[in-house]
């Protein structure tokens, strides 16, 4: 959560921070701010709001000068959403000034501390504390600022990606991370500063992305420099060549990152199996998977660890894992996993699932697996990310940026990922014969094109969504496969349109949520052909008996559901485990239309944010 971008070079900073702190949004929305050094003075405006409100205000009210500035995109955690507690952050002598993603959790003992020194703060946050706390170590111990940076952040117990300057000295940022992303753009004379690449991109393609307790004095004219917070090591920076490009991070003609998200899915989907899916060959060649294939293979379980949607795919993979590869899986909110003392044993296989890689409570888990003697898989979207980093393997999904808020095309390319992994697994185990590996193979080859007709079906979903745009409750229902696209549909609705939904196993409608349905709830079921069909046939009857509204995702061709539902949206036909990746397209768009129709803002949704860096 939060964004921050910063600039020091031979360009005006103003607009390069604006610029990437919109392309940053989605990493937080609540307010605003910037500091710009235009020489003389430090020019700083901040506003609750997004950051087109800051531009509005920044315009209007100081000097845009500058070559040196930083900005912040908030989402609050210490103190509410307001102009004071927006960043960047003074200093008390208004020499140094500061912006922070993360969490500083002894901030309230060094705030106790600092005020006995005379400091006051006006604002509520741990990031005005700790820019103090640098201030006063660089009085006291008489050191220059990166040197105060560094002494300061020993204090401090928590998560971070800083950059701060000082009106003192300013020639240079000094950045430090821990448990929040932080790339360096590496120019001509010119560095940029930014949670993700994307502010930076049109400027240079060279990055370096600081891992953990490495910290950097980023002076003009001078080479950067790594160390290690802890013990002052150097650390030798790796510069790395940027594969991501403008247009991927823009809207290319659609109204919303969500729906160009979800039009993306069968170009993501084939970038996934890309040079990995060999059908002719009947080969699934992965590297992170072909080197720690005997892991996999002796694993006594495999134990899923995942947030949100990336839960929902680790939910899809059970199925997967279980029905084809015949290899117990446990799936586990991170939160909880982490907390909750797990057995955990050196023949586990932890696959963690995470599309911005970045996920606090994701990582934590990891952490503990890994000290556990767990072997740690990460199934991750954004290259080169925390998580990316700490597992001992991984896949790619190679979905492309994901920029709208709610997930859409990292679940399918999840679900890609893991059933290449699956399938490879049910191959090596001598589960699945040559035919039906084949039959796999070449049906999931198949599946873009089929995703491609999935989405012909959203002129009808937007007519669907008319219908119940104004709806209060909506109930998903789906079995085996698809319970868990049940509820990532429900969850799809809730976080963009705020309808309350909730996602069931059909079966288990008649224990409890029956008592929901009359005339006015509508309930979404997915009833493919495939898996549980007349059980499913019969739930839906249950619900029509009771007057509920029926949107029924079906094959393409059904006939007894079309008799029973209200809606009918048709999918092609597909095999039972790839099902998933088909009749989770028509509920992305309904969720869509929905939120659209209320007037919601889709890609922003209210107290969210795309990359949870806090737990
Ligand atoms: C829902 C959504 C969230 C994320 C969750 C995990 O649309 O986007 O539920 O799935 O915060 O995020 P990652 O996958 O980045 O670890």
């Amino acid at each position: 959560m939060c964004g921050i971008v910063g600039y020091i070079g031979h360009r005006d900073a103003y607009p390069i921070i604006i610029k990437g702190l919109q392309r940053l949004e989605y990493r937080g929305y609540d307010s605003a701010g910037i500091a710009l050094y235009d020489g003389n003075e430090i020019n700083l405006s901040k506003t609750k709001g997004k950051v087109e409100d800051l531009n509005n205000k920044a315009k209007s009210t100081i000097s845009l000068e500058g070559k040196l500035g930083i900005g912040h995109t908030r989402w609050a955690t210490h103190g509410v959403p307001n102009d004071m507690n927006s960043h960047p952050h003074y200093s008390n002598s208004g020499d140094l000034v500061i912006i922070h993603n993360g969490i500083i959790e002894n901030y309230d003992a060094i705030k106790k501390e600092l005020t006995k020194r005379g400091y006051t703060f006006s604002s509520e946050t741990d990031t005005e504390v700790l820019v103090n706390l640098i201030e006063e170590v660089k009085r006291k111990e008489g050191v220059k600022l990166g040197k105060a940076v560094q002494i300061a952040l020993n204090e401090v117990v928590g998560a971070y990606a800083i950059a701060v300057f000082d009106k003192q000295k300013p020639d240079e940022i000094v950045v430090a991370k821990l448990g929040s992303p932080l790339a360096i753009g590496v120019g001509e004379n010119e560095f940029f500063i930014a949670s993700d690449a994307s502010p930076f991109i049109e400027f240079t393609n060279n990055a370096i992305y600081l891992e953990d307790e490495e910290m950097a004095v980023i002076r003009l004219g001078k080479e950067i420099k790594l160390r290690k917070i802890k013990d002052d090591a150097i650390a030798y920076p790796s510069i790395q060549e940027l594969a991501l490009n403008l247009e991927e991070i823009e809207k290319g003609g659609f109204d919303h990152f969500m729906l160009k998200e979800i039009y993306e899915q069968p170009r993501a989907i084939l970038d996934t199996y890309r040079g990995r899916l060999l059908a002719k060959e009947g080969i699934i060649k992965m590297a992170g998977i072909d080197d720690n294939l005997e892991k996999f293979l002796n694993a006594n379980r495999i134990i899923i660890v995942a947030c949100g949607t990336s839960w929902h795919a680790g939910l899809v993979a059970e199925y997967i894992f279980e029905d084809l590869a015949r290899i117990p899986v446990e799936v586990e909110y991170a939160s909880e996993f982490r907390y909750r003392n797990p057995v955990i044993t050196d023949k586990d296989v932890l696959i963690a699932i995470s599309q911005s890689g970045e996920t606090a409570d994701t990582l934590a888990a990891i952490k503990l697996a890994k000290e556990k003697g767990a072997f740690v898989f990460g199934v991750c979207n954004v290259v080169g990310s925390s998580i990316a980093r700490e597992t001992d393997a991984g896949a790619y999904t190679h979905a492309g940026p994901e920029i709208g808020v709610a997930s859409t095309k990292a679940f399918t390319t999840q679900i890609t990922v893991l059933t290449l992994l699956a399938l490879k697994l049910a191959k090596e185990k001598g589960i699945f014969n040559k035919t039906r590996f084949h039959e796999h193979l070449s049906e999931l080859e198949n599946i873009p094109s089929k995703v491609e007709k999935a989405l012909l079906s959203n002129p009808l979903v937007e007519i669907i969504s008319n219908v119940y745009k104004d709806s209060t409750n909506c109930l998903y229902l789906g079995r085996g496969y698809n319970f868990p696209v049940a509820l990532e549909g429900a969850l799809k609705l809730k976080e963009i349109s705020y309808i309350h939904a909730e996602g069931y196993p059909a079966a288990e409608m008649k224990h409890g949520p029956i008592a929901l349905i009359d005339e006015h709830m509508p309930v979404v079921v997915i009833a493919t052909n495939k898996g549980h069909y007349e059980k499913v046939v019969s739930n839906i009857q249950e619900i029509k008996s009771r007057k509920g509204k029926i949107i029924a995702v079906v094959t393409e061709g059904d006939v007894q559901v079309k008799e029973l539902a209200d809606h009918v949206i048709e999918i092609p036909e597909t095999l039972e485990s790839l099902t998933p990746l088909l009749t989770t397209i028509p509920l992305q768009l309904l969720s869509y239309h929905i939120a659209v129709m209320r007037g919601c803002n889709v890609d922003q949704p209210r107290n969210l944010a795309k990359s949870v860096t806090v737990e």
